[in-house]
C-alpha cells in the first residue's frame, strides 16, 4: 500500500477500506508516513466526506493505536458521559453521584481545561485535598463498591488522535464531522466506556454554532457507537450563553451543590437531568426516561445527591465539608463589578467571551503549562431575557489581579442588549439515538 494511492483515492469520493484507512493512521503515528501526506488526507476529508462505515474504521484505528483502560472488573454497565464544550459547564460535576445513586456504575475520567473551556479536573480539585490521581486498583475498587470515581486522564490513550488533532490544528481541518466524531469517540472507548452519552452543545459557546451541524454531529457519533457495538444517544443541548451563572473552577463546584440541593438555575438543572437520566437507561437502572427523570428529581429532594456528592468528595481524599459550606471553596481577593452602558433585554451572551474573559482572570490556561486560580470566576447577574438598567451590575469579576482591563472588555462585548425581547430557545433541542 502506498499513501499517495489512498489519498488520491480519497481525492476522487471513493470510499476506504479499513485497510487503507488504518494504513494511514498508523503508519503517520509511528512517523513512517510524513505531515505533508496526512495533510492532503485530511483536506481530502474535510472536503469529500466518509461514510458512517469509514468513520467507525477511523475511530477503531485510533483506539488501537495506544492504550485502552480495562474496566472489566468493574461490575455493570459502565456509562460515561462527554461533553463537546462549554462554558460553565459542570454538567459532570452533578451527574456523577445522581447516576451513581441509582446504582450504575460511573468510572469517570476527565480532563483539564484549555482555552475559554474549563476541565471537570480542574474544577474538583479547588476542593482541599482532591485527588484526581488513583491508582487503577483504587479507582476500580472506589467504582465497584461506591458506584464512582474520577481520575485525570494518564494513560497514553489514542496516540494517533493526538498527533492527527495537532496537524488539523495548524491546516484548517477541525471542523470537519468524520474528523472532529471519531475524535471524541475513540478517546470514550479507549477509556473503556460500554455505552456513552454525549451532551452536543450547540451555539455561540459551542463547536457547532447551528442545530444542522450538531445533528449532523450528533447522528455521527451515535452511528459510530452502534458500529462499534456501544450503546450511544446524543443529547443536542443549548450553549448560546454559559450554563447556570457561574463560570470557574470553585464557582463552579458551589453552583454543581447548589444544583445538587434543589436550587440550582433552570438551564443546568434539566440540563444534567436529562444527562444522568439517560445514562441511568443505558445502565439499565430504568426503562423509561420520565420514569428516571422523576426518580432523580426525588434524590435531589430528599437530600440523597447531596450526601452522595460528599462521598465522593470524602473518598477521594477532600474536604466534604465544602458541600455544607461553600465558603470553604477558595475565593478570589478582589471583586470588579461590570455595569452595563445600555438599557434593554439581554439577547445575547457570547459564552466563548465569557469563557476568554474567565480565563484573563486567571480561571483558565492559555497554554497547557499555565497555572490556574481556583477563586478567579464570573458570577452572571443577567442572563438571556433580562432586562437591564443603564449602570446596573450585569456580572461580578472574582480575581487576584489589581486591573482587569481586557476581561472586562471582554465581557462587557459578550453582552448583547436590545429593545426587544429575544426569542425564547429550549435548553434541550433533541435527542438522538
Ligand atoms: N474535541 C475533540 O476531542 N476532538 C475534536 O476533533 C474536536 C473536539
Amino acid at each position: 500500500m502506498r499513501a499517495i494511492d489512498i489519498i488520491e483515492k480519497k481525492k476522487k469520493n471513493y470510499a476506504l477500506s479499513k485497510e487503507e484507512i488504518d494504513f494511514m493512521v498508523q503508519g503517520y503515528t509511528n512517523g513512517e508516513i510524513p505531515d505533508y501526506q496526512m495533510a492532503a488526507f485530511l483536506m481530502t476529508i474535510y472536503f469529500n466526506g466518509m461514510s458512517y462505515k469509514e468513520i467507525a474504521d477511523m475511530t477503531e484505528s485510533f483506539v488501537n493505536s495506544g492504550d485502552t483502560v480495562d474496566l472489566s472488573k468493574i461490575n455493570g454497565i459502565k456509562v460515561d458521559k462527554h461533553s463537546t464544550g462549554g462554558v460553565g459547564d459542570k454538567i459532570s460535576i452533578i451527574v456523577i453521584p445522581l447516576v451513581a445513586l441509582c446504582g450504575v456504575p460511573v468510572a469517570k475520567m476527565s480532563g483539564r481545561g484549555l482555552g475559554h473551556t474549563g476541565g471537570t479536573i480542574d474544577k474538583l480539585e479547588s476542593i482541599d485535598g482532591f485527588r484526581v490521581e488513583l491508582s487503577p486498583e483504587e479507582f476500580i475498587e472506589n467504582v465497584n463498591k461506591y458506584k464512582m470515581a474520577i481520575v485525570g486522564q494518564t494513560a497514553n490513550l489514542t496516540p494517533a488522535d493526538k498527533k492527527i488533532y495537532a496537524l488539523r490544528d495548524v491546516t484548517a481541518t477541525i471542523d470537519s464531522i468524520p474528523l472532529i466524531a471519531s475524535s471524541i469517540m475513540s478517546k470514550k472507548i479507549a477509556s473503556g466506556a460500554d455505552a456513552i452519552v454525549l451532551d452536543v452543545k450547540v451555539g455561540s459557546g459551542a463547536f457547532m454554532k447551528d442545530l444542522d451541524d450538531a445533528r449532523e454531529l450528533a447522528k455521527t457519533m451515535v452511528s459510530i457507537g452502534k458500529n462499534l457495538n456501544r450503546n450511544t444517544i446524543a443529547v443536542i443541548t443549548n450553549m448560546d450563553q454559559p450554563l447556570g451563572y457561574e463560570v470557574g473552577n470553585s464557582n463552579e463546584v458551589k453552583e454543581a451543590i447548589k444544583v445538587l440541593s434543589g436550587k440550582g438555575a433552570k438551564d443546568e438543572t434539566e440540563v444534567a437531568l436529562t444527562i444522568a437520566s439517560f445514562m441511568c437507561l443505558l445502565g439499565g437502572a430504568f426503562d423509561d426516561f420520565d420514569e428516571a427523570y422523576r426518580d432523580l428529581e426525588n434524590k435531589i429532594n430528599s437530600g440523597l445527591a447531596l450526601e452522595k456528592l460528599k462521598e465522593l468528595i470524602k473518598i477521594q481524599g477532600g474536604n466534604p465539608d465544602v458541600v455544607d459550606n461553600p465558603e470553604l471553596l477558595p475565593k478570589a481577593k478582589n471583586t470588579f463589578l461590570v455595569k452595563s452602558e445600555l438599557e434593554g433585554y439581554v439577547n445575547e451572551i457570547d459564552a466563548e467571551s465569557v469563557g476568554i474573559s474567565a480565563m484573563l482572570l486567571g480561571a483558565g490556561r492559555k497554554t497547557k503549562e499555565d497555572s490556574i486560580n481556583y477563586g478567579a470566576g464570573i458570577t452572571l447577574k443577567k442572563k438571556i431575557g433580562d432586562y437591564v438598567n443603564k449602570g446596573e451590575v450585569i456580572c461580578e469579576l472574582h480575581t487576584d489581579l489589581d486591573s482587569v482591563n481586557e476581561a472586562y472588555e471582554k465581557i462587557l462585548s459578550a453582552y448583547v442588549i436590545k429593545d426587544q425581547v429575544p426569542e425564547e430557545k429550549p435548553y434541550v433541542y433533541e435527542v438522538i439515538q
